[in-house]
């Protein structure tokens, strides 16, 4: 059978943010967005947890918010189904993943394949999931980085869009080497956006081609 292939839209996006946290990278799009150097709006910034500093930011920037909490839903997928609904509703093109903490259901990666991004703290497949800058340290490994991937219901394994490698230094503290790498990740996630919104990333199996 021959490979599947997905070429992203050349259009002004629509994008959902999911966030859990503080939302740096929520607003390093967000003012890559207002300085004009990506063709998109954020139509709706969502998250998980009712107190995260990156909800304040989006409504201090008057975009849309939305909160749901988990413990209401019974099961994930009910969880899942009810974003999902207000994705559709909002007629969304990206969802990009901004150190949201829950993992999205199999029903949810399959209703929007290929329109699910994620920022990762380091090169991978090497340190998937968690706590994975003092996993570096700990291993050794002379580079880490960031990574901007697409997202599959296996977690941290979708196709790789950008990476930028930052070097892991002898006297470095989680806190340093997340710091770097933080930098990084500001830099690449507004520029995978930009080139998926122009139209420019072409998926083929595993592998994403930059037109
Ligand atoms: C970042 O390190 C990102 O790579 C990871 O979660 C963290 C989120 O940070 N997925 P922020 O909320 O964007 O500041």
């Amino acid at each position: 059978m021959p490979e599947e292939v997905f070429l992203s839209p050349q259009k002004k996006g629509r994008i959902a943010v999911f966030l859990s946290g503080r939302g740096s990278n929520f607003v390093a799009i967000h003012d890559a967005i207002v300085a004009g150097k990506i063709n998109a709006e954020i139509v709706l910034v969502f998250s998980n947890k009712k107190e995260a500093p990156g909800l304040e930011i989006a409504k201090e920037r008057y975009l849309e918010t939305l909160y749901f909490k988990p413990k209401e839903f019974p099961t994930r997928e009910d969880y899942d189904e009810a974003i999902i609904q207000e994705i559709k509703k909002r007629d969304v093109d990206l969802i990009c993943l901004a150190g949201y903490m829950k993992i999205l259901t199999p029903l949810f990666c399959n209703t929007f394949k290929n329109r699910v991004i994620n920022i990762h703290p380091a090169l991978l497949p090497s340190f998937p999931g968690l706590h994975v800058q003092q996993k570096a340290i700990d291993w050794g490994v002379r580079y880490s980085g960031a990574t901007v991937h697409f997202v599959t219901a296996e977690v941290d394994q979708g196709p790789i869009i950008l990476q930028a490698a930052v070097p892991v230094l002898q006297d470095d503290t989680e806190e340093t080497l997340s710091e770097r790498i933080l930098k990084q990740e500001h830099q690449i996630y507004p520029e995978a956006v930009k080139l998926y919104f122009e139209g420019r990333l072409e998926i083929m199996g595993r592998r994403v081609l930059i037109r």
